[in-house]
């Protein structure tokens, strides 16, 4: 359970589908305090207007900052004036879908490959380094991966971000254990969102889950359950986890093969 009266800051909304989305809903249920952050300034006043699932008063009680991770001052800057901070989760990622998600891993454009690791694994580093001034008792972070155990089609240098992530997660939790910060992540299965469905073959990947999750997979209602697993690392409840990658996946990542007709 999160803490009553804490504020979470909430990383890489950009609509009411995003992941971040759902883990903010979860919080205030349980009476956490969330601050969620936009890319910037023009998507969050994009959210603000195309967002048809919320009424105006609902939009008007959203907490919204913007940070751009590749800006290290403004992520300086988030993190200076929010008081009582409890945790942050870091649920953003970009890459190149041409040159670094596909059909072909090869790739010239090295460039496009930095600014994915830049985005996807190291601002994790970048964000902690700043919100761990923020939290002087000790707290909680958690970042977003996908199942860095296999290699799946298209996902690319996308797989290759996530387990540099996971090893920025153990490191990070080995550097703060001293300060009581724990740093997790969650891996996720396949949901519907904006970054997922720019993935090319994102489709094949969900119809993949069907043959390999033992638990029934959906790519849409499964949002909640990944958003409880974060709340839980977030929470008390998870005082003694650090350094750790869950898998929220309906266990597709522990299968070897498909699984057969009876087990379905
Ligand atoms: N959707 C899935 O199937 C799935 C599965 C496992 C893990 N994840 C991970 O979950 C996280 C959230 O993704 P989502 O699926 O909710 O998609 P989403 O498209 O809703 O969110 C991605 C967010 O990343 C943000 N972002 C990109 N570049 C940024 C930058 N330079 N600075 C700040 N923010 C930036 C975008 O603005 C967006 O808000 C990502 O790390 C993603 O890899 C997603």
């Amino acid at each position: 359970m999160v803490e009553k009266g804490k504020t979470y800051v909430i990383m890489g909304l950009l609509d009411t589908d995003s992941i971040a989305y759902a883990v903010g809903q979860t919080i205030e249920a349980m009476g956490g305090t969330v601050v969620y952050t936009v890319q910037n300034e023009r998507m969050k006043r994009i959210f603000i207007d195309r967002s048809k699932k919320l009424t105006a008063e609902e939009k008007e009680r959203l907490n919204l900052r913007y940070c751009d991770v590749t800006v290290d001052g403004e992520i300086e800057a988030l993190f200076k004036d929010i008081d009582n901070l409890g945790g942050v989760v870091h649920s953003l990622a970009y890459a190149n879908p041409k040159t670094c998600l596909g059909e072909e891993f090869h790739t010239e454009a090295v460039d496009d490959i930095k600014q994915a690791l830049e985005i996807s694994s190291i601002s994790l580093a970048t964000v902690v380094s700043h919100a761990s001034a923020a939290m002087p008792e000790g707290g909680s972070v958690v970042a977003m991966t996908f199942d860095t155990r296999h290699v799946y089609p298209g996902y690319n240098w996308m797989g290759v971000c996530k387990a540099a992530l996971e090893a920025v997660v153990r490191s990070l939790a080995r550097r703060h254990g001293k300060d009581r910060i724990r740093i997790n992540a969650v891996s996720a299965g396949p949901l519907a969102t904006k970054a997922a469905t720019s993935i090319p073959g994102f489709s094949d990947l969900s119809g993949l889950w069907a043959t390999l999750s033992p638990l029934p997979w959906d790519t849409d209602t499964a949002r909640t359950d990944v958003a409880h697993a974060v709340t839980y690392l977030l929470g008390t409840y998870s005082k003694m986890i650090t350094g750790e990658v869950l898998h929220v996946d309906g266990g597709a990542s522990i299968i070897a093969g498909e699984l057969r007709p009876h087990e379905k």
